[in-house]
């Protein structure tokens, strides 16, 4: 599904280049679910942002489902943004001024889905999070974790084929980060494929494999054998 060849990323400050990422080689098929820990700095964010087609390498090639991204134009690397991959963040990213399921919808709404098939989908993501009691809430009406939810629903409208996760638990209090935690299991027994980025050891825990990178370098990868 994934397939990052000899990539690096080096951020240019001044005339001075910055390496983030160094020569990455990196397989993550379908159904695998996956933590990258990591220590501040280490290059987490940076392989986000690649891995969700936000960025591009310096050198090196990126693969996603066999297409290498160097080789799209900016209109088809946002439509396989769209559609491929759901982002889910710290913070939510939810648009305030919308309800749980108009948020829902917006994936859909770019990538040109009529309206009636548009709210069939987001209601079924929503009902999928336990959220179809929450439906014309805006996000400062809801909890934390429901606004999480929201977000993960979001994620999952496109039925895309890996979700991001950066953080996702960070701006929880610890129970509810477990609910949060224990929805992408049920996700990932579903068959979708999750990337998990997180300085929280007990969340990498949650997952399969354990990426550990440092100095733009991977440092370990492991399968964790709980
Ligand atoms: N836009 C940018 N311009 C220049 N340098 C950058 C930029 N973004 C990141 N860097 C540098 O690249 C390196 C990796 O940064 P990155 O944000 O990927 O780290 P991180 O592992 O996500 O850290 P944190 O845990 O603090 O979020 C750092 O040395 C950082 O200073
Ligand atoms: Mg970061």
């Amino acid at each position: 599904m994934i397939r990052l060849k000899d990539l690096t990323k080096n951020y240019a400050i001044g005339e001075n280049e910055i390496p983030a990422l160094l020569d990455i080689n990196l397989h993550i098929h379908k159904n695998e679910y996956v933590s990258i820990m990591g220590p501040s700095g280490s290059g987490k964010s940076t392989l986000m942002n690649i891995l969700g087609c936000l960025d591009t390498p310096s050198s090196g090639h990126y693969y996603f489902k066999q297409v290498d991204v160097n080789t799209l134009n900016d209109d088809e690397l946002s439509a396989m943004r769209n559609k491929e991959i759901g982002f889910i963040f710290q913070n939510f990213n939810l648009l305030p001024r919308l309800n749980s399921l108009q948020n829902v919808e917006l994936p859909l709404i770019y990538s040109g889905t009529l309206a009636a098939e548009r709210k069939e989908r987001a209601l079924l993501a929503l009902e999928r999070v336990g959220l179809s009691g929450r439906l014309d809430h805006k996000p400062g009406e809801l909890s934390g974790g429901q606004r999480q939810r929201v977000a993960i629903a979001r994620a999952l409208v496109t039925n895309p084929g890996i979700l991001l996760a950066d953080e996702p638990t960070g701006a929880l209090d610890s129970k509810t980060g477990e609910d949060i935690m224990r929805l992408f299991q049920d996700l990932h027994d579903e068959g979708n494929t999750i990337i998990l980025i997180t300085h929280e050891p007990e969340i990498a825990d949650y997952a399969q494999r354990n990426i550990f990178i440092k100095d733009g370098m991977i440092h370990s990868d492991k399968i964790n054998e709980k």
